[in-house]
């Protein structure tokens, strides 16, 4: 078999797959037609999030028997498209929870306290200690949307600060809720009590404009907010509209509806708007993880075992 690995993933991967027998190609630069030209040489493709493999790419791809994805999100795999050629697409979950996890709390201090503002104002020699007026985490109700691996760990970390924590996931059962000391609540509580809310949830037909200027409205004014899910989930001409008439205090995001993020976008004029070029996820540590997990997955799925992340 052969395997493409693309979009710079850690070194681990290639070299786990040789041990199994898989012929590997590594390609960190490969153009979009670049892709075409080659991918139909490949039974198995690997990929973050940059490249997309959508049902073009997956419609050359005659060998594809396995799509790898060195992370959590499948949105920029074409999943009907692979699952009508039974190509298996696996993901590689848990292996960046911590790392984002971490992201997001560094955001919502971020958001508290503006202080990448502050920062640029101070490098730029203004003194100016009366601007930068936050405000305190503790005693605050932060709602995390989307209650999976990476919403449990930011209320664990963010409990540590005071927070009275409010989760919305239609999957999470109230026992399990209660295990991690949070309470479980509808979508409308939390968008009206919360003075910061924090997104976990994939990219879907459910989740997609979640934040939007109609949400948005339900919510405290002075509201904070940090996406570090997907770009797609928040509106972001909305946002840049609310973050500006100052509904919105302040808002963070490390993901965007278009990657890398257009000069166009209204978020890039909008004030007190934090951005991250998507690297939540971008640890030594969870890349590593992530790299060797995909690549342990295909070795168990080539010699038959049971396979995970499917
Ligand atoms: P997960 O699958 O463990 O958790 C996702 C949770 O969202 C699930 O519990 C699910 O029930 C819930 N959910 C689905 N639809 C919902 C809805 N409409 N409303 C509320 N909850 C809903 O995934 P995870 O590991 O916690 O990751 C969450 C998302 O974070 C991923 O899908 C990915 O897009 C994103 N992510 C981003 C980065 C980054 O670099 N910025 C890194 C890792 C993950
Ligand atoms: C993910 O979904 O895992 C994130 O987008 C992180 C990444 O791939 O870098």
């Amino acid at each position: 078999m052969r395997a493409l690995i693309l979009d710079n993933i850690e070194v681990f991967c290639g070299e786990i797959l040789r041990k199994s027998g898989i012929e590997v190609k590594q390609e960190n630069k490969l153009s979009r037609d670049g892709l075409k030209e080659v991918i139909s040489n490949y039974e198995i493709v690997i990929v973050r999030s940059a490249t997309k493999i959508d049902a073009e790419i997956i419609e050359l791809g005659k060998k594809l028997r396995l799509i790898g994805r060195a992370g959590v999100g499948v949105d920029n795999i074409d999943i009907e498209a692979a699952t009508n050629k039974s190509i298996l697409v696996m993901n590689t979950p848990g292996g960046n929870t911590v790392s984002a996890a971490e992201h997001t709390c560094g955001m919502l201090l971020s958001v508290a306290r503006l202080i990448p503002q502050a920062h640029a104002e101070t490098a730029a020699g203004i003194w100016d200690r009366k601007k930068w007026m936050g405000v305190e985490l503790e005693g605050k109700t932060l709602a995390i949307l989307g209650f999976g691996k990476i919403g449990q760990e930011v209320a664990r970390r963010m409990t540590s600060f005071g927070m009275r924590i409010l989760v919305y996931d239609p999957m999470i059962p109230d026992e399990f809720a209660q295990t991690i000391g949070v309470n479980l609540s509808s979508l409308e509580k939390c968008f009206q009590e919360a003075d910061f809310i924090t997104l976990h949830t994939p990219l879907n037909s459910s989740t997609r404009g979640l934040v939007s200027k109609k949400t948005i409205e339900m919510m405290k004014t002075g509201v904070r907010i940090v996406n570090c899910a997907r770009g797609g989930i928040v509106n972001e001409a909305d946002l840049a509209e609310e973050l500006t008439k100052g509904k919105v205090a302040a808002a963070a995001a490390d993901v965007f509806e278009k990657e890398p993020l257009s000069q166009d976008s209204p978020l890039l004029k909008a004030p007190h708007f934090i951005m991250t070029p998507h690297i939540a996820a971008s640890t030594i540590e969870a890349q590593s993880k992530v790299a060797t997990q995909i690549a342990l997955q295909i070795g168990d799925w080539i010699s038959g075992k049971e396979v995970v992340g499917v």
